[in-house]
Parts: structure tokens; C-alpha cells; sequence
């Protein structure tokens, strides 16, 4: 049987022209090898949590470099590699604010080139039959973070028979700068995450991997990348199953078709005019890529917020081939996307990290106490429409219509809720409950609250993790070494790795999370309109109704929308 596959890929390779090298001529001890139509790639062993091997590539360039002529372009897919790969090394991270906040690594080696991507497969002695992809778009607002084989380890997930992709996408102004025009229409980021698409299309059959399974997966930023995929037309056809993690693009305004005012920002902030868009980014293409990377931080106001500024756009026609043409929250409800099975979830605290630096600083405490019109606009991203209603209504409803107190516990609580419902919590709820009524596909729903040893938030009075917040889910499918050590096999902690693996290598494989070779001690049902189902994750795993809806009914007061 082995044979035989080896044979019809062989005829594969052949038909695409690419040279016939034989594995085994080339595979030593130390680097395993996979000849792709796309060229031969060299990568390492590894082994996993459970002492498993697997063959691990890393620092693939999917895309041309994006500099010179190719910045504030779309990205142009490499075809062919004129020699070997050797994939032994992760990849440049995307240019980003150099004083990243919390307990991220400084990266050192930053580079503008930055479009890799890294492929964790089993060994192919363990590969008996094509394997699940699952395709891992990372988080952080679209401004921050990468790929890096240390930030997202596979450790964990490759225990399981999946074929794992992780790569870099353009952050910030250098991915996202959108004039609304010819100029820059938009979504270069995007398209960037496309590539790495039609890469996987191309080549994953080589690692074992089942183009015809692939599962398109992401946290925050890279979940409502996840959505975008399944409404844009570039992505169709491109994947097959979606896991979308703490977060929705199901805000409350209208998608924009252009950032204009960040650019001019931009532009301002590296001594560029802003006279029309040419000018602005015939300017912006002269400066280093440092120059952008040390401005990111002067985009905040206060602290880190606004957390949301770059973001996709629903592109003008221009000739271009467009990302996105409607917006996203439209195509769900007409239903006008790619149909696929899909898991969506929250945790209890989302963003919560955002309210201590503002609870215990005087100075931001008092002009929020104060001008609470522009900051809690700012930071809960309210839109324009029912704007003086919803300051009144939040502040009366989170705040009991008191100003917050300097390193109080009970403001702290307060804040906490607001950031947590206006970031992520409440446009989740949207997302899920529109996903249930227009999909024809299944939509489970999880609601994360497991606190374990490890975590994104530190509590200041206990020195330990005291809730779930945002990301911390990740945290039990990646080993994380700068917020965690790494998962044994035995205690709380590997509990949840073993049920949170199995749940991703169930619906990779079959489209339904509800492990079929390991006991959950409950079947996980799908969510619908009349029976809104879903999933606690604690401890224990218990299934309830209606996440959070009294709590969101103020939202769905102040921004009505027809969910049928
Ligand atoms: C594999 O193992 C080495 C230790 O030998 C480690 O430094 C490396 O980053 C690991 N990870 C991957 C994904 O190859
Ligand atoms: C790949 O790079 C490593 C480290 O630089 C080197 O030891 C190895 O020989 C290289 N392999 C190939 C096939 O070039
Ligand atoms: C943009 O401004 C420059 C400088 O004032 C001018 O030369 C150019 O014609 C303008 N372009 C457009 C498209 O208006
Ligand atoms: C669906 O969206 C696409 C753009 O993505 C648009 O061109 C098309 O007209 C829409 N279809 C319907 C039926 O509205
Ligand atoms: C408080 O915030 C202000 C204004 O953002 C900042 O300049 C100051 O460094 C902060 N103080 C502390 C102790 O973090
Ligand atoms: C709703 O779903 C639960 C869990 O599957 C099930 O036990 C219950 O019977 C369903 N209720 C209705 C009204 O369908």
C-alpha cells in the first residue's frame, strides 16, 4: 500500500516536473527531506511532549520578499526554489513595536523579509495514510508577534497524527496600509495569509498532509482572520474546516474600505507629507523598515489602547484581485461564504490584562475618571452611532456610576468586565449566533474557564493566574516557554493538553470535535437557534445554554442587528 502511494506521488512529482530525487538518497540521521513540487526541503528531527519523533521544517519562504518594489504590494507566491531548502532555522519575525509589552521575548532578529513558514510533520514511518493540516494563523492585533518555532512550539499538537503549519504574515503599517485607493487598496496582510494558503495546496501532500483537509485555525486576530478566509473569495476552495479562538470581526460599525487617517498618521510620524495618498506612500516607501517598527507604539493614546488600529478593509475595485468585497459581517448573514464546520469560543476574563496598568496608574485613572466621553470610546471601541447613550449606559451598568479608584480591586473587576465584553466577549456571541443561524454547516461552542499553573494574566494579590483570560487557551495547545513551562504528562494541567489536542485531532479529521478515540465522558453538541448549546471548560467538562446572554442584552440594546 505504502508502495503504491510512494508510487502515484511519484507520478505526481513527475507530472509537476519536478526532479526525481529519491528520500532515501538524500535522508541522513540528522535532516529528514521532502521533495515538493515546489523544490527539496531539509529540516530537522524533534520530539514531542510524549517522546514522539517528528520531522520538523523550518523557515520556508512561501513569498517573495516584500521590500523594495514589493512593499505596500500584494505578496508574490515563490513557485519553484532554485536549490535545496534547508529548513533548519526559523524565520525573520515581521517588523513590530520594539517595547512589546507583558512577558514577550524581544526579538532580535526582526527583518522586513519575514514572509516563512514553518511545517511540523510526523515521521513518514508513522504516516500510513494522508494526515489533517491544521494551518495556524497567529494572534496579536494584527501588529505584533510570529510564528517562531519558540512562541508557537508543536510539541503538543504533534502527538497526534496532524500535519502542523505556522508562518508569518505583514503586521501592521507594512501589511495592512489601505488608502482606499489604486494606490493602496488594502488587505496586503491578508492576501500574505493566502499565499501560505495556496503554499499548503501545493505542497502539503509532500509532508503527508491531505490538501483536501485542511483546517484554518487562529486566536484573536487569527480568528478573525479565520472568518475572512471563509467570506473572501482568494480563500476558497482553500480549506475545509475552521477553528476560530477569542475573537470576531463582528464589530459593531460597518467594515471601513480604508484607513486613510492611519496612513496619514504614519506619515506624519515619519516626517512624511500627507498631501494626497501617492505622495504619502511614495514617501513612506523610502524609510527603513526600523523607522516603522520604533513608531508602532506612538499609535496608542494611552497605554496600549486603542488595541484595535490596522485591520482589513472591504476593498474598491480597481482591477486588483480583491480579498475582501462585502462586509464580513453582512456575508454571514446572507450566508455568502465557504460553509465548513466550525468551533468558536470565549474565556471567561478576555482582555482583562488590559484594565490592571490603568487601575494603578494615577495619572491615567484621573483623565479617565475625567474625560471618560474620549477614553472609554478609545478603549472599548465604541462606534459613533448611539455613542453618548452607551457611555452613559456602560458607565451606569459596569461602573455603578462611580468614578474607579486607584488600585482598587472592586474597579479593577469593573474595568476588567467592560474590556473583556467590548473587545472579544460580546462580538464572539455575535459571531456565534449568526455562524448557527446562516451556516449550513455545524457550529460547536466552548466557553473556556480552566485556571491552571500557568497563565496570561498574573494576579498582583496572589502571584498566580486567577481566571482564564485571553489566549490562555493556546497555552494548552503550544507549549509557551515565556508564559509556561512546558506540560508534563501527568496533573491538571496535562489533563486539559490531552483533551484540547484531541478535540483539535478529532475536528481536523472528521469535522467534529467530539473525540472518537478518547472519552471526553460527554458528547459535545452542536449549537442551534433554538438550543444554544455549548461546552464549559474547566476542571470538568460541562455543557450549558446561553453563554452570557443577560449579560450581552445591554449590547444587543444599544447596537440592534437582526440575527434571522
Ligand atoms: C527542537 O529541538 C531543539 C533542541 O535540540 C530546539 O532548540 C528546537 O527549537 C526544537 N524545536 C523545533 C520546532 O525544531
Ligand atoms: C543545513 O544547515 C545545517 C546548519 O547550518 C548544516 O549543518 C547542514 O549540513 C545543512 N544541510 C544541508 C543539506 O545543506
Ligand atoms: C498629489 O500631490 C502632488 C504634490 O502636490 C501632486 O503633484 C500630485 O498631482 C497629486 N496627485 C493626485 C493624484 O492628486
Ligand atoms: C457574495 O459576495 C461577493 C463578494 O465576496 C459578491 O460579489 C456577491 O455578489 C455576493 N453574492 C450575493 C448573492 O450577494
Ligand atoms: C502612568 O501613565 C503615564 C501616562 O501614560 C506615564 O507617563 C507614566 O509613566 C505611567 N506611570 C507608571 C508608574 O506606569
Ligand atoms: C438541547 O440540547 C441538549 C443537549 O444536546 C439536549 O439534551 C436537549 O434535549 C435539547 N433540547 C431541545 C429542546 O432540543
Amino acid at each position: 500500500m505504502q508502495e503504491l502511494l510512494n508510487f502515484i506521488s511519484s507520478i505526481f512529482l513527475l507530472l509537476l516536473g519536478t526532479p526525481l530525487h529519491s528520500d532515501k538518497q538524500i535522508e541522513s540521521d540528522l535532516q529528514p527531506v521532502t521533495v515538493t513540487p515546489s523544490g527539496t526541503i531539509f529540516g530537522l528531527y524533534n520530539v514531542t511532549r510524549r517522546g514522539r519523533r517528528f520531522e520538523s521544517y523550518r523557515g520556508i519562504r512561501y513569498a517573495e520578499p516584500p521590500i523594495g518594489d514589493l512593499r505596500f504590494q500584494p505578496p508574490k507566491m515563490i513557485d519553484k526554489y532554485e536549490s535545496p531548502v534547508n529548513a533548519t532555522r526559523d524565520g525573520h519575525v515581521c517588523p513590530q513595536a520594539w517595547n512589546n509589552c507583558c512577558r514577550t521575548p524581544p526579538y532580535e532578529d526582526m527583518d522586513e523579509d519575514c514572509l516563512f513558514m514553518n511545517v511540523y510533520t510526523p515521521l513518514k514511518k508513522d504516516r500510513k495514510t494522508l494526515l489533517p493540516v491544521i494551518f495556524f494563523i497567529h494572534q496579536s492585533a494584527f501588529l505584533a508577534k510570529t510564528a517562531r518555532s519558540d512562541i508557537f512550539e508543536p510539541n503538543y499538537l504533534l502527538d497526534r497524527d496532524i500535519v502542523l503549519v505556522t508562518f508569518n504574515y505583514r503586521l501592521a503599517t507594512l501589511g495592512f496600509l489601505s488608502t482606499g485607493d489604486k494606490i493602496a487598496p488594502g488587505n496586503n496582510a491578508m492576501k500574505d495569509q493566502v499565499i501560505a494558503l495556496r503554499w499548503v495546496q501545493k505542497n502539503i501532500r509532500a509532508f503527508g498532509g491531505d490538501p483536501n483537509s485542511v483546517t484554518i485555525s487562529g486566536c484573536s486576530s487569527g480568528s478573525v482572520s479565520v472568518i475572512a478566509h471563509m467570506v473572501s473569495p482568494m480563500s476558497k476552495g482553500l480549506f475545509h474546516r475552521a477553528i476560530a479562538i477569542s475573537g470576531s470581526p463582528t464589530k459593531i460599525d460597518k467594515m471601513p474600505s480604508d484607513q486613510y487617517t492611519w496612513a496619514e498618521k504614519q506619515a506624519r510620524l515619519l516626517d512624511c507629507p500627507t498631501t494626497n495618498s501617492s505622495v504619502i506612500v511614495a514617501c513612506l516607501k523610502t524609510k527603513p523598515w526600523r523607522d516603522f517598527a520604533r513608531t508602532y507604539d506612538k499609535f496608542y493614546v494611552f497605554d496600549r489602547n486603542p488595541i484595535h488600529q490596522w485591520d482589513m478593509v472591504v476593498e474598491n475595485d480597481f482591477g486588483q484581485e480583491r480579498f475582501l468585497a462585502i462586509d464580513l459581517m453582512e456575508a454571514i448573514r446572507q450566508g455568502n461564504m465557504t460553509h465548513v464546520p466550525i468551533i468558536i469560543n470565549q474565556n471567561t476574563a478576555e482582555f482583562f490584562s488590559m484594565a490592571p496598568p490603568i487601575i494603578t496608574n494615577s495619572t491615567i485613572l484621573k483623565q479617565m475618571n475625567e474625560d471618560w466621553e474620549m477614553m472609554a470610546s478609545l478603549a472599548f471601541l465604541l462606534p459613533k452611532t448611539n455613542l453618548k447613550k452607551a457611555l452613559e449606559l456602560l458607565r451606569t451598568v459596569y461602573l455603578q456610576n462611580r468614578p474607579l479608584y486607584l488600585n482598587s480591586p472592586e474597579s479593577l473587576e469593573r474595568l476588567g468586565s467592560l474590556y473583556c465584553d467590548s473587545s472579544v466577549a460580546f462580538p464572539v456571541h455575535r459571531l456565534a449566533n449568526l455562524m448557527c443561524r446562516h451556516s449550513t454547516q455545524p457550529v460547536w461552542y466552548f466557553f473556556f474557564t480552566y485556571v491552571g499553573e500557568c497563565g496570561y494574566y498574573i494576579s498582583p494579590y496572589t502571584g498566580k493566574p486567577d481566571r482564564a483570560v485571553h489566549q490562555d487557551e493556546t497555552l494548552y495547545l503550544f507549549p509557551s516557554p515565556y508564559y509556561c513551562e512546558q506540560i508534563g504528562l501527568i496533573g491538571r494541567d496535562a489533563v486539559i493538553v490531552d483533551r484540547m489536542t484531541a478535540m483539535w485531532y478529532n475536528f481536523a479529521k472528521y469535522g467534529d470535535p467530539n473525540p472518537i478515540d478518547a472519552d471526553l465522558g460527554l458528547y459535545w453538541p452542536p449549537m442551534t437557534p433554538d438550543n444554544r448549546t455549548y461546552l464549559k471548560i474547566s476542571d470538568d467538562l460541562t455543557l450549558h445554554k446561553n453563554l452570557r446572554e443577560k449579560r450581552f442584552e445591554l449590547w444587543e440594546q444599544l447596537h440592534p442587528i437582526d440575527y434571522n
